[in-house]
């Protein structure tokens, strides 16, 4: 073992950046790298093509625990110590993770404790990864120990840039510990077992609790039937999502309090995953001195689905920068089917990412593993470690793009008049729920709104309902089913001065406990949407109801609300059944605003007519709005000057007359206002406002 490092030299300190964000000087660019997973002479290689392709970041030791500690009482930083110093000497930077998502097997069979407890109660062995449970105190000390060792050995060292704690945090553990810690929480959020009864509306199905200790985690074996969105009694399952957030917080928190002890400064962050249900990031976010999270979209998903995430991200931190902490340079290797990003595809997600507020672009990942279930992910090297493969190309001209690019966008920041609630509580109120509908799901809702506005050419800002709303000209609330504290009010406030508020069906339904308003539908939004709910129709995907709107005709399903407008004014209107002829989208003015309710899951055509309208009262429709496969986006850097990024996903190219006299970053070459300006099939340019 090597003695842990104590210079200063060439260490940047950590100064003047947004949101706590590392100090990089450009995009960084890199990715996941597992040196100790092969051969010496293969690393020197490593670096050989690291610099080919511009690589400047490494996420080191992600999964590193069993070969840093071979036992409990034995560490061994040699390996690691080789990969900073090597880094270091090569002029690289490094993202260290503490490596505690996957413990050894030694420390398993030592305390069974750490293994999860799964939905259905089987108590798990040793096996995969991102399998401890968060209540072990085992796992905390052994994971914070950990954590600590390798903060004061690393914290000077010349290649740290930031740290990265655990991995992608998630699941749930349903063990005698987590049981016991859910009574603690419980405890500490109500102030007596009344409140809880009262919350949890326990006198159904006279489940009423005498006792903290006759509390049980709603499981498969307790109050479940078919799976975990089946659940008799909402309160407690949402309890135990927003306990499991806390619990994994707690172990991230612990780390995270570990390194500081030895480290003041280096910025923390944990990779994310965008829209992942189990975890509410708002609770999360104020803890990371920045925000990274790994991309990996469904196949099938239009654009605008990772610009939702990146924009839900970005939303995390009030708008920070955040970083791509992964996303995969060709394929994925989890799927049943695992399809190549096509030429020029990467760099086209990679832009967006970058439009969308990412300040680094790193690959999961950098070598392709040897063995085990990751061996068929794409990587920037492949098993033969060629330099000459399309990927590699494609890599490295990136690379050169992104040192072209240097600082010009680090920092810079959305000038969003849009915005988009969005709320892990209402997530999972929604699909927890026993009626209307199990087909209404929360994501498809909120993107369906989210894909008007931004291909009507605006920027979106993704935020939680507890967020300022004062920036804002038009607050979008699809699909918000939990309204809590002060929320009702500030919406008012947003139409009263002139702002647009649009809310859904489904939307104020419950209080934050999942109990409903004793009121008229939409619960404390009504008076603002002008409009009361008594009835709602609720029918298999294949049943479509015919919208019209003015001249035009949509389509709706899943979900009809029947309308009785008390102030607002109908819209469109229904076309068919017994409701037919009755408002299906109201207005209603408000103060200098208006407020817009859509009482049923329109079409997305319908939906983009609706939103095309609302924005265009504020003249916010984009200068390409409607232009197939073209996004547009905007940052302002911190010196004011404004980027408009173009990303054209379609595969012919997109012709352009150019809206704002302007310098495209990545050719050098200006462009007057009224010019044309041609973006390649799949291409970007990004022009320089002055
Ligand atoms: C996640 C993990 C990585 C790797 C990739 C594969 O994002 O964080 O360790 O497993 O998925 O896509
Ligand atoms: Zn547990």
């Amino acid at each position: 073992m090597t003695e842990p490092h104590t210079g200063t030299e060439g260490k940047l300190t950590h100064t003047g950046t947004d949101g706590g964000l590392p100090p990089t000087g450009k995009i960084a660019y890199g990715g996941d790298y597992n040196p100790e997973q092969w051969p010496e002479p293969v690393r020197d290689e490593d670096h050989r093509l690291f610099t080919r392709a511009g690589i400047d970041t490494l996420t080191v030791g992600v999964f590193a625990w069993s070969l840093t500690q071979p036992a409990e009482d034995t560490h061994d930083f040699t390996v690691l110590d080789g990969v900073l110093d090597r880094a270091a000497a090569e002029g690289r930077r490094v993202c260290l993770a503490t490596g505690t998502a996957a413990v050894p097997p030694w420390l398993a069979k030592r305390y069974p404790e750490v293994n999860r407890t799964d939905f259905e109660g089987r108590r798990h062995r040793y096996g995969q990864r991102h399998h401890f449970c968060p209540s072990s105190p085992a796992y905390r000390r052994l994971a914070t120990d950990l954590a600590a060792r390798l903060a004061e050995r690393y914290a000077r060292h010349p290649a740290l840039l930031a740290w990265h704690i655990n991995n992608e945090y998630g699941g749930a553990c349903y063990c005698d510990l987590c049981a016991e810690a859910f009574r603690d929480w419980l405890r500490d959020r109500y102030a007596g077992l009344d409140a809880l009864n009262d919350a949890w509306c326990t006198t159904f199905w006279s489940h009423r609790y005498t006792d903290f200790g006759e509390i049980e985690p709603p499981s498969a074996l307790t109050e479940h039937w078919r799976g975990p969105d089946h659940t008799a009694f909402q309160g407690t399952t949402l309890d135990y999502f927003r306990f499991t957030t806390d619990a994994l917080l707690g172990c991230f928190l612990a780390e995270k309090e570990a390194i500081r002890a030895h480290d003041p400064d280096t910025p923390v962050t944990t990779n994310f995953m965008g829209m992942f249900r189990p975890l509410d990031y708002h609770r999360w976010a104020p803890h990371l001195d920045f925000v990274s999270w790994d991309s990996y979209p469904p196949l099938d998903a239009p654009p605008t689905w990772p610009a939702l995430a990146h924009d839900l991200m970005r939303g995390l931190k009030d708008g920070a920068p955040f970083w791509l902490m992964e996303q995969t340079p060709s394929t994925t290797a989890c799927r049943d089917v695992n399809p190549l990003r096509r030429p020029g595809e990467l760099r086209l997600a990679t832009f967006q990412a970058i439009a969308h507020g990412a300040d680094a672009a790193l690959y999961f990942q950098l070598r392709a593993a040897r063995g085990a279930c990751e061996k068929y992910h794409g990587a920037v090297i492949g098993h033969a470690g060629r330099d000459d493969t399309r990927v590699f190309r494609e890599v490295a001209g990136l690379g050169r793009e992104l040192e072209l690019l240097g600082d010009a966008s680090l920092g810079a920041r959305t000038p969003a008049r849009t915005a988009l609630l969005f709320d892990w509580d209402s997530w999972w109120a929604l699909e927890i729920s026993d009626g209307p509908s199990r087909l209404v799901r929360y994501q498809d809702t909120v993107h369906t709104y989210y894909r008007a506005a931004r291909e009507a050419g605006a920027d979106v800002d993704v935020v939680p309902q507890t967020a300022d709303l004062s920036p804002y000209d038009v607050v979008l609330a699809p699909v918000l089913h939990m309204i809590k504290g002060d929320l009702a009010d500030r919406l008012e406030g947003v139409a009263a001065r002139g702002g647009t508020v649009l809310a859904t069906f489904l939307s104020g339904r419950v209080d934050e406990h999942d109990r409903a308003f004793l009121t008229d539908v939409p619960g404390p939004l009504a008076p603002l949407m002008g409009i009361r709910v008594d009835e709602w129709d609720a029918r298999p995907q294949d049943v479509v109801q015919p919208v019209r709107l003015e001249e035009s005709a949509y389509q709706a399903r899943l979900v009809f609300e029947i309308v009785q407008p008390r102030g607002a004014e109908p819209v469109a209107t229904y076309g068919a059944d017994f409701y037919a002829g009755t408002p299906a989208v109201t207005r209603h003015r408000h103060g200098e605003g208006e407020a817009w309710y859509v009482a049923t899951a329109l079409d997305q055509p319908g939906v983009d007519e609706v939103v095309r309208r609302v924005l265009a009262r504020h003249d916010l429709l984009g200068p390409y709005a409607g232009r197939p496969g073209l996004e547009t986006a905007t940052r302002v850097t911190p010196d004011g000057t404004r980027l408009f990024f173009l990303l054209n996903h379609a595969p012919e190219a997109a012709h352009l007359t150019v809206h704002a006299t302007a310098t495209d970053l990545l050719t050098g070459k200006r462009a007057e206002q009224g010019e044309p300006l041609t973006v390649d099939p799949l291409g970007t340019a990004i022009l320089r406002i002055p």
